[in-house]
Parts: structure tokens; C-alpha cells; sequence
């Protein structure tokens, strides 16, 4: 079978600025050819991120490799960064808000928005881990190298009750949740075709976990609406929670839905659009969730530390089509070209607004990797253009 190497990503990383000579081995141009020298029997050493597949290669799955052009390959590994990605932010929620989780005032204020939130977080989380565990094993299976972030795992851990003190991928103590999904998905107009949308709220800057105990001790009871500064506080944390869970997973659903478009393979298509479907599953729950946030009985609470407040989307000025908190089901939107009839699909899905490059921007914008070391973005960003560049080939 024609292997597709993939130029465009291998030029663009090579000409990444940030990309110093010294880096040698561990720069991110060798994380993307690194599965190609392993190929040639050449070996990488000192890449952190993609583990050389079964050094104990067979001739059996040597064949299999043959099957997937570099392009897959570029795809499953992006995805399974994602994944990672993904698994360590629902980790730290599920340890403190999880069914299991541990930290009691945080468990009860995220269930003011559903009863059955702990739950969700907890089967959210292990969705993630598998997404990430399969994606890897597949690679490994056909020969290709895995994604290992285990090197970037140096964020702290929240210091209230309930959370492990471990090193951490990603940061949910401070963050810009874009809220603009929830606008445009009640839009009839598509970012695709140059739409933009306005933020349903404004949340910058603001914890999505409880950080310590002295703010929120964990047996504060959450009474809707709370009472008391601290249940106050929490109870924002945990509304913020609600409207990162769903940002995260429409981030998910539209990643997915460019990543297929590119696929190759009719096996990796399989795996790309049926993992796909369980990100879509995922924000419309959220979407769901989120909204009791900011519909009675709860609407109203504001941060006593931030300001923050989540008002009644339901009431004036807000409500109406665009804001009504039960139209969690995508409006029929502009698709393909202005001149065809509306049609409810996810959107964005054309690279530059969905892809790996487009997620990797939205997610530090978001604040997700807020104290990660320019080599993670560099990694990360390599995986991601080599991703975006993917072609389409079918023999
Ligand atoms: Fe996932
Ligand atoms: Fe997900």
C-alpha cells in the first residue's frame, strides 16, 4: 500500500520557530518522523511522547503496519493525546465530584444542577480513559508508536479534600471557559461559513474545582439557593464546572468530526467516527446539566470572592431562542452552502475551526494548560499539525 508522508506537517514543525537546535532529539520535529526512523530500524531515543510500538515488533504486525498510511497514524496519535488530555482534566473532577469522589460540598453543589452528576462525571472519566487506552493500543497494535504525556504531568493538584497530590496535565483552578457553544448551537448560523457568537456568559478567570478547604470546606451543606459564603462559592465552582464539562466535550464532538474527514483507513474511520459519537453523547449531556445552572430554582448565584454571577438565561434580557436553557438539541443551522436548506449537524467542522491545531488553540485559551512547559506545546502542537494534515486516500 502507498505510504502518504505528510509534508505539510513535517515543513510546517520544521520551521517552527520556537524549535531550537539544542532540543536535538527531544524536539517536536523528531516526535513526528520518529515513527518513520523507527520503521527503518534507525530507533528514536529521548522523544517523550511517542513510545516506539512493541520493540518486540513480529513479522505479523510489521505486515499490519503496511496497512495504515502515515496520515492514520498522524490522526490516532492526536486523538490519543487528546484523550489523555481529556482523561487527566475528568480525573480531577471525578476525584472530588465523582459517585466516589471525595469531597462532599463539591459533590452536592454540582448536584443542585442534576441529581445524577456524580455519576455522569465518574462514567465521563472512564470513557476518556478508555478512549485514550484503546486509541494507544490500537497504534501499538498495528505497529505504530503510542502517546505518552507522563513527561508533562507536573501541574499541582487542588489542595482540597478529595483530590490525590499528584502531578497533574492540565489546570481547572483557573480558567476561561468559552461559553459561545451554547449560543451557537441555538443559532441558525454556522461557523463554517464565518459565523461568530456571542459568550452566553462571561467566565474568566475562575476555579472549575474547589482549591482548598479553607474557602469551601467539603462538609458545608449546598442549599439551593446557598446560604452562606462558602456554599456561595462553591456553588459558582460548580457551575462553572458545568459549563467547562459541556465546552470540553462540543470541542470533542467537532475534533472528531474534522479528524474523519481525513481518514484513510476504513478501519481508523470506524474507530474515529464511533469514538466521535460517544463526544457528542457527552455535550449533550452537559449541555443539558449546564443549563439548571442558570434556570430556576438555581439561577442567581454569584462568586463571593470573583463576582461571577449566573443569571437566569430563561428571563429577560435573556431567553428566547437564543438563550432558552432547554434548547439543548442543535438548531437546524447553515451547512455546506447558504443556499441549501437548514440542517441540525455539529459544527464547526472544517479544520481550521475544529481541528487538532484549532483544539489545541481553544484549550489553551481556555487555560487548560496553564503553567505547561513550552516544550508540551511544542509536542502537542506537533502532534496536532501532523494531524490536521492528514489526506484522504482511498485505494
Ligand atoms: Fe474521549
Ligand atoms: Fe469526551
Amino acid at each position: 500500500m502507498k505510504k502518504h508522508n505528510t509534508p505539510d506537517a513535517l515543513s510546517t514543525v520544521a520551521a517552527e520557530p520556537q524549535v531550537s537546535a539544542t532540543e536535538g532529539l527531544d524536539s517536536a520535529w523528531n516526535r513526528v518522523v520518529g515513527r518513520r526512523a523507527f520503521l527503518k530500524g534507525v530507533g528514536v531515543t529521548g522523544a517523550a511522547a511517542l513510545v516506539p510500538a512493541a520493540l518486540s515488533t513480529s513479522g505479523a504486525m510489521a505486515a499490519r503496519t503496511a496497512t495504515l498510511t502515515d496520515g492514520d497514524v498522524a490522526i490516532l496519535q492526536f486523538l490519543a493525546a487528546a484523550e489523555l488530555i481529556e482523561a487527566d482534566l475528568w480525573q480531577q473532577y471525578n476525584e472530588l465530584g465523582g459517585v466516589d469522589g471525595g469531597n462532599a460540598s463539591y459533590q452536592a453543589a454540582l448536584s443542585n444542577l442534576d441529581g445524577d452528576m456524580p455519576q455522569y462525571i465518574a462514567d465521563n472519566t472512564d470513557d476518556e480513559m478508555s478512549h485514550a487506552a484503546f486509541l494507544n493500543a490500537y497504534l501499538q497494535s498495528m505497529g505504530a508508536e503510542q502517546v505518552n504525556l507522563d513527561a508533562f504531568r507536573t501541574l499541582p493538584s487542588s489542595e482540597a479534600t478529595g483530590a490525590q497530590q499528584i502531578g497533574r496535565l492540565t489546570n481547572l483552578q483557573k480558567l476561561n471557559v468559552d461559553t459561545s457553544w451554547y449560543t451557537r448551537y441555538r443559532s441558525t448560523q454556522n461557523p463554517d461559513l464565518g459565523a461568530t457568537f456571542p459568550q452566553a456568559i462571561t467566565i474568566k478567570n475562575q476555579p472549575a474545582i474547589p482549591l482548598n478547604d479553607k474557602e469551601t470546606p467539603p462538609g458545608t451543606s449546598q442549599p439551593v439557593p446557598p446560604k452562606s459564603t462558602a456554599a456561595s462559592r462553591m456553588q459558582a465552582i460548580a457551575n462553572t464546572a458545568g459549563f467547562h464539562f459541556a465546552y470540553i466535550e462540543q470541542g470533542g464532538a467537532s475534533l472528531y468530526t474534522s479528524l474523519s474527514l481525513k481518514v484513510s483507513s476504513l478501519e481508523v474511520l470506524r474507530i474515529v467516527v464511533s469514538i466521535g459519537g460517544v463526544e457528542v453523547d457527552h455535550f449533550g449531556l452537559w449541555h443539558d446539566k449546564c443549563g439548571n445552572a442558570t434556570a430556576q430554582p438555581l439561577a442567581g448565584v454569584t462568586d463571593p470572592q470573583t463576582g461571577l454571577t449566573f443569571p437566569d438565561l430563561n428571563a429577560p434580557p435573556f431567553g428566547g431562542e437564543d438563550f432558552q436553557t432547554n434548547l439543548i438539541l442543535p438548531e437546524p443551522a447553515s451547512f455546506i452552502r447558504t443556499n441549501l436548506p437548514p440542517v441540525s449537524v455539529i459544527r464547526p467542522s472544517l479544520t481550521e475551526n475544529a481541528g487538532a491545531v484549532a483544539t489545541i488553540n481553544s484549550f489553551t485559551a481556555d487555560l487548560l494548560f496553564e503553567g505547561q512547559t513550552p516544550k508540551f506545546f511544542k509536542t502537542v502542537m506537533a502532534l496536532a499539525r501532523a494531524a490536521d494534515a492528514a489526506e484522504r486516500h482511498v485505494h
